[in-house]
């Protein structure tokens, strides 16, 4: 199993850039909003439903006996919002994210911000964007128009990952399949996780909303009274070659390690569109990092996570209670959409 390849410094000047720019757009695009993944389709509630029959090996962390954890589960879109008080229309070509928040979780968690939390945050593409995180480092910085040439040129794979993923059509958040796309442990394995879906999507005709995905999730929660399930299934490292650890844009195949199921994923029908249920989502913090150490992230991408979600979630819970607490001149606040 191969250890990280960069060194500590240019894993710590990496991270620091990327925050330093992300923490910059997140002040002029929506202090109060994820800087990215700002627009949710819905949070809802459901359950997390361990196997009766885990293979003994894998019982460990979450999985260590069959019981039902509560849970909270966000869709997103993964881009920024457009400008101030302006998130980007689904129909735009985006990748799109699911967190899951396992409550009632015991155990000590490696970060203490959050004691009784599991989180499972994933993507709808198998494979992450890039390599690791200089190649992340090199897309903020493209994003703001800093890149030089060469560092656009080096970002070519990575921008042709991003067309292929974005431009799939899809209808419904709640009937397409997720990736953890980076690594994890499951004790003294190594493992990438996946969530898929029950039932399949059916893509129909162009969509004319731009808020579609959250339409999708109200007819089929709410209006239809339907319930969505998935699969929470993992697949196992086998070596250097087939299942690249520190290289995520490296997919596992399927025909190498199979896929093996863990639990279920069930959100019951449910009204989910209200606002204080869309208070709790903005206010809510999912990382890689709320954790048991027996899932513990894996490699430089999951390794530059750790600081900057918490710092991003902190800056814009502070923002909203700063704001609140000692009330500022609409000069500071700036808060009309520009
Ligand atoms: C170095 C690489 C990465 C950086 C810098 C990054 C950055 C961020 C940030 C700043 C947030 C918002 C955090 C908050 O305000 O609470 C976020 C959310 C998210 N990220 Fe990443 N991310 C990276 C890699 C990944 C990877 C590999 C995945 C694949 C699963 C991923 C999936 C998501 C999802 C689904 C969310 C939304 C979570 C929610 O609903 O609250 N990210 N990311």
């Amino acid at each position: 199993m191969s250890d990280l390849k960069i060194s500590a410094a240019e894993l710590e000047a990496a991270t620091d850039t990327i925050l330093e720019i992300d923490l910059k757009t997140q002040a002029q695009k929506g202090p109060d909003l994820r800087q990215v993944h700002a627009k949710s389709h819905g949070l809802v509630w459901g359950e997390f439903i361990i196997e009766d029959s885990i293979p003994e090996t894998l019982k460990v962390g979450v999985f260590r006996e069959p019981k039902t954890y509560p849970l909270w589960a966000r869709f997103s879109n993964a881009s920024d919002p457009e400008k101030r008080g302006q998130l980007k229309s689904d129909r735009e070509p985006d990748l799109r994210g699911l967190a899951i928040k396992l409550l009632n979780v015991e155990g000590e968690k490696i970060l203490d911000d959050e004691h009784e939390t599991q989180d499972f945050i994933l993507l709808n593409l198998p494979i992450f964007i890039v390599r690791d995180v200089q190649g992340f480092a090199n897309l903020t910085k493209a994003g703001i128009g800093q890149a030089e040439p060469e560092v656009l040129q080096s970002l070519a794979p990575t921008f042709e990952i991003l067309k292929e993923a974005t431009s799939k059509p899809i209808a419904n958040p709640l009937l397409i399949q997720y990736w953890s796309t980076t690594p994890f442990k499951l004790g003294s394995h190594v493992i990438k996780f996946s969530v898929k879906p029950q039932q399949q999507d059916i893509p129909n005709s162009p969509q004319s909303s731009e808020n579609f995905l959250r339409e999708a999730m109200i007819k089929f929660l709410t209006e239809d009274r339907q319930e969505a399930k998935f699969d929470f299934l993992i697949q196992i490292y086998v070596d250097d070659e087939k299942t690249l650890i520190e290289d995520p844009t490296q997919e596992w195949k399927e025909a190498d390690t199979p896929f093996i199921k863990l639990a279920t994923l069930r959100i019951p029908a449910q009204k989910f569109d209200f606002e204080e249920r869309k208070r709790l989502d903005e206010g809510l913090s999912f990382s890689p990092w709320h954790t048991l150490p027996e899932h513990e992230p894996i490699g430089s991408i999951n390794q530059a996570r750790k600081k900057i979600y918490q710092e991003i979630a902190k800056f814009r819970r502070e923002h909203i209670e700063d704001r609140l607490r000692e009330p500022q001149p609409y000069t500071v606040i700036l808060d009309e959409p520009q």
